[in-house]
Formats: C-alpha cells, sequence, structure tokens
C-alpha cells in the first residue's frame, strides 16, 4: 500500500499530495487531506482517474455542490461545469487573477478542478496565498483596511456586456442571471483557518464602499500589485488525471492564456460556502 505523503510546492501556498486514491479515501486520508488544504489554501494530486461520480462524491465530502450559473455544464452532471478552450477560441476561462463566486452573498468555498485535455506547453495556473499577503503589511496598513468594506459584482464578467460573455460564446450562458452583487470585508477571518486573509481581487470586486473613486481605484490597485507578487504564489503545471483543489477565500488564481491552437479541457465542481465575516470578529 503506497503510503500518503506532503510536499509544498512554495512558502506561502500550495501543497501536492501523493499517494492517494481520491475515488476511494478512507475517513483518515480525508481527515488529512482536509487539514492539509487548510493549512495551505490550494492542494494538488496527479494521476488520478475519476468518473464525473467519483468527483462529485468527492466534492460532497467538503459540503454541498454550489451549481455555477454561468459555466456550460457537462452533459447529464448539472453540478459540472466544463472550463474549456478550443484550438480555435483565443480567450481562456479564468485568465486573470480572481477568486471564484465572490460576487455571491456566500461565496463558494473551494473549488475542484480536473484535468481531461491538457495542451503540450503551457496552460499551468497560478495561485496566490491572501493570508501571507495581508501579512506582509504594516501593522497600520493592515488595521485601515480591517474597516473597510468592499462590493463584488459578477455583472461586468458573466453579464450581457461582460467581457467574457462576450468572447466566451457559449461557453458561458445565463447572463440574465447576472445580477448579484455582494458586499464582504476586505479582510476576513478565514471560517475555517481563523487566518486573517485579504478578500479583494482583480476579477469581480467593483470598489470600497463608502471611498470615492479615485481613492478606491488606488487602493485596490496597490492591493492587485502587492498581492500579485511572486513571493505568494505558486504556480501548477496539469498533467490529464491532476486535480487542484483551491480554497476560494484564502487564495486568487489566473489561469495563464498561453498555450493558443490547443486544447485544454477541465471539469470544475464549486463547493458552496458561508457568509463571510471580518477579521475583527474573534
Ligand atoms: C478557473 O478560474 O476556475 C479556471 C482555472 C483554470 O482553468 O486553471
Amino acid at each position: 500500500m503506497t503510503e500518503l505523503t506532503i510536499h509544498r510546492t512554495s512558502s506561502a501556498v500550495g501543497a501536492e499530495i501523493h499517494g492517494v486514491n481520491l475515488a476511494n479515501l478512507s475517513d483518515a486520508e480525508f481527515n488529512t487531506i482536509q487539514q492539509t488544504f487548510f493549512d495551505n489554501g490550494v492542494i494538488f494530486f496527479r494521476d488520478q482517474t475519476l468518473s464525473p461520480e467519483d468527483h462529485i462524491a468527492f466534492a460532497q465530502r467538503w459540503g454541498e455542490i454550489n451549481v455555477n450559473r454561468f459555466f456550460t455544464p457537462v452533459d447529464g452532471h448539472p453540478q459540472i461545469a466544463q472550463v474549456l478552450k478550443e484550438p480555435d477560441q483565443d480567450m481562456n476561462i479564468g485568465g486573470d487573477w480572481h477568486t471564484d463566486h465572490s460576487y455571491d452573498l456566500d461565496p463558494a468555498m473551494g473549488s475542484i478542478l480536473y484535468a481531461h485535455d491538457v495542451p503540450d506547453s503551457g496552460g499551468d495556473t497560478l495561485f496566490a496565498s491572501m493570508g501571507a499577503a495581508f501579512e506582509a503589511l504594516s501593522p497600520d496598513f493592515q488595521t485601515m483596511l480591517e474597516g473597510l468594506t468592499a462590493r463584488h459584482s459578477s455583472r461586468h464578467v458573466f453579464g450581457n456586456a461582460g467581457r467574457a460573455a462576450v468572447a466566451n460564446g457559449e461557453r458561458i450562458g445565463n447572463a440574465e442571471l447576472a445580477t448579484q452583487d455582494a458586499e464582504h470585508p476586505v479582510v476576513i477571518r478565514h471560517p475555517d483557518s481563523g487566518r486573517k486573509c485579504l478578500y479583494v481581487n482583480p476579477g469581480f470586486t467593483l470598489n470600497i464602499v463608502g471611498w470615492n473613486p479615485d481613492e478606491s481605484d488606488n487602493l485596490l490597485s496597490f492591493l492587485y500589485k502587492h498581492a500579485a507578487h511572486p513571493r505568494f504564489a505558486t504556480r501548477f503545471n496539469w498533467e490529464v488525471g491532476s486535480l487542484a483543489m483551491w480554497d476560494n477565500r484564502a487564495t486568487w488564481h489566473n489561469a495563464i492564456n498561453d498555450y493558443q491552437g490547443q486544447r485544454r479541457y477541465m471539469h470544475r465542481i464549486t463547493v458552496a460556502g458561508v457568509p463571510l465575516a471580518s477579521a475583527r470578529t474573534a
């Protein structure tokens, strides 16, 4: 029997877990995986053979599935979203720093992405730790951020006039459902680890509530530049059968669009989350 081993992929974020079969996990293995996930923000697995039912069963061990209302689902499996780029398509899905579902009132806790087809080269995904990014700021600046709230939206991305809706054609749908805005603390208390994490992202955050547009844009630009620094990040190179699960409350991710003319096809399930509390909550 192979032993479960854990290899951290950078000091800030990410751990690769070997020696497990996600289609047949013991409770002890699942408990170790869960702790590794909360400790590292994103976990990676290789060489998994998962049917859609196996993928769904693994996701359900973490909580209820949040069915994404914009992505085209896998035939017969509405819980699984397709993350697809065909050789003749220019734009990919998720090709800038973001965290999934921050536009929801109860943002998704995690996303589980499983690789079916990968390009010969390119198509990696970057992940960044929003706990490490926050901790690297000076104490007075942290205190100021902890008192702020930001507004998030799906309208500019998945709505009728949205970038993704236009460029992604039939890969993205239900633009009429992109009405949801949500306000969350700029610094949250992570619901599971208790760590303070920066919770604004370039993909879905609109503005700092109560600040004028210049103030808000300048603060957000600073935070985005700071948090995207490579010292808070790790990079994952996909193979067929790789699976990554990331914590949407603790990380950002960015799917690099550097494989023009090649196909990349993944299945994604998002796991439901809870309302996010301010870092000032005990
Ligand atoms: C996503 O943003 O959910 C997709 C990430 C990826 O395709 O690597």
